[in-house]
């Protein structure tokens, strides 16, 4: 059974051209004029792209005492249907937990995936069984990349000294860290002022975190990294002093990655001051939503390449879940969607507007995700061999975005209301159709965990080059007597 994709214009990364795709056995076997299949998939008008990958989702996440409403049979079924054929999910270790229980758990939560996931493992305390699980997480269990967070006091959160080891741990390993840089003590103390002052309100979740807080964690996870020897992955960057840190770090030849959200690229704090309780406390996130100058920045740094991909950081919780923060904005659950939404919205403001172009696209959404990730060409890559995970992308397809017809199982969508042009008219996932316009054709339990190994080129590379620079004892001929 060979399926063919006839008809449309081939855009990856770095080529836009015609052709037809042929798919057996769930991958790519051949690329080329006037193919032929079984079934045949018309693309004509369309652009045919790798399928989207989300480096940053949390389906069914345990957070602030409840759980994220999207699992990873909604959640998957939402990207699809958005063009996105795969996304990474966190491990959430409690602090005295062992990484490998965590995992099996993760794992648990996964049969019902429709689309292909992978896992991040967060590390959220330290200990001899943290160091000697990591050899095994990332050798026998298919992952390469360690998070941590440096907000969430009292949580999630690790100090420096824990970063910095872990950090050191992912150098030997061939592992990339990321990290959620927001600097958790003075948050902790905002949020503490903020509600003695009587500031209750979502918007005050705004005020607790600007954007320093943000930039001076980036600045700092950024020499801990340089210190340990190892490349860095910066999640939900929002703002312009991240950023800046981030292209600094570039500049002087760090290998540091930066991911904006879709919510940070295209939304902004004025949401927080909405009259509404519920619209400004389900727009309640970590870093929050920022001014529209941290949002030319973001946009600035993908057309630059000083940011590397787009994520969403889908975290979706219903407005009954949001309310538990009534009264005190510190116990609302933090987190957004954008799964379904993150490729038609980029689109829209991004290569409908000039911002970016269609190569641009491809590898912000999935080409430069699998190659930081180190699971290219196997996924984000249109060649033969690799999956055949593709989104046939009709750039004539609009619709208004609205909680009403969404496959996410939450009761609204932060972008509600918004028009985007650019929509899948097929989304494949391993060579099956899974979307074919608004038709959902998804399979529960057809989704498949992707490993992936470590020592990526540029840990390859970094580790060489700190082994030639690396300190030296200075083996010395005249040495005077002590002790006089
Ligand atoms: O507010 C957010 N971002 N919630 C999800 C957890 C995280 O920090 O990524
Ligand atoms: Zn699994
Ligand atoms: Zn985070
Ligand atoms: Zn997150």
């Amino acid at each position: 059974m060979s399926t063919v994709i006839k008809g449309g214009t081939v855009v990856t990364a770095d080529l836009t051209y015609k052709a037809d795709v042929r798919i057996e056995g769930g991958v790519i076997v051949e690329i080329g004029p006037n193919l032929s299949g079984d079934e045949v998939l018309d693309a004509s008008g369309c652009y045919v792209m790798p399928g989207g990958i989300d480096p940053h989702v949390h389906l069914e996440m345990p957070f602030m005492g409840t759980y994220s409403s999207d699992d990873f049979e909604s959640g998957t079924r939402a990207g699809l249907a958005g063009g996105t054929t795969m996304v990474v999910d966190f491990c959430l270790p409690a602090p005295d937990q062992s990484l490998l229980d965590a995992l099996q758990m993760w794992h648990n939560k996964t049969s019902r995936a429709n689309a292909d996931y992978s896992f991040h493992m967060a590390i959220t305390g330290w200990n001899k069984r943290v160091f000697d699980e990591m050899e095994t997480v990332v050798k026998d269990k298919g992952i390469n990349t360690f998070k941590h967070f440096m907000a969430y006091k009292g949580a999630l959160m690790v100090n420096d000294d824990e970063m910095f080891a872990s950090f050191s741990r992912c150098a030997e390993l061939g592992a990339l860290p990321l990290v959620h840089a927001e600097n958790g003590d003075v948050v902790a103390a905002m949020c503490a002022k903020l509600l003695a002052e009587g500031n209750n309100g979502p918007e005050a979740h705004a005020y607790s975190r600007p954007a320093e807080v943000e930039g001076e964690a980036t600045n700092r996870a950024i020499m801990l990294a340089d210190m340990a020897g190892v490349p860095l992955y910066v999640v939900h960057t929002s703002c312009e002093q991240a950023h800046e840190a981030i292209r600094r770090a570039r500049q002087k030849g760090m290998r540091v990655y930066g991911e904006p959200l879709i919510q940070h690229l295209t939304l902004d704090e004025s949401e927080y001051f909405n009259k509404d309780w519920d619209h400004a406390a389900r727009r309640v996130m970590s870093p929050p939503f920022r001014n529209k100058q941290h949002q030319d920045s973001l946009w600035a740094g993908l057309q630059s390449g000083s940011l590397s991909c787009v994520a969403t950081d889908h975290c979706a919780f219903t407005t009954d879940q949001k309310r538990f923060g009534v009264g005190d904005f510190t116990k609302i659950p933090n987190g957004t969607g954008g799964l379904e939404d993150r490729m038609p919205m980029l689109w829209t403001y991004g290569v409908a507007t000039g911002r970016l172009t269609m190569n641009e696209f491809v590898a912000v959404t999935s080409t430069n995700i699998a190659k930081i990730l180190n699971m290219y060409p196997k996924k984000g890559a249109i060649l033969v061999g690799a999956d055949a995970d593709i989104v046939v992308w009709d750039p004539k397809r609009s619709k208004t975005i609205s909680a009403g017809t969404q496959q996410s199982a939450i009761d609204y969508n932060v972008f509600e209301g918004k028009q985007v042009t650019g929509l899948p008219r097929f989304t494949l996932t391993r060579g099956m159709v899974a979307i074919e316009e608004s038709t959902v054709k998804t399979r529960e339990g057809h989704g498949e965990f992707v490993r992936r190994e470590p020592f990526q080129a540029v840990n390859k590379a970094l580790s060489t080059w700190k082994e030639l620079v690396a300190p030296r004892k200075v083996e010395r001929t005249g040495i005077p007597a002590t002790g006089v």
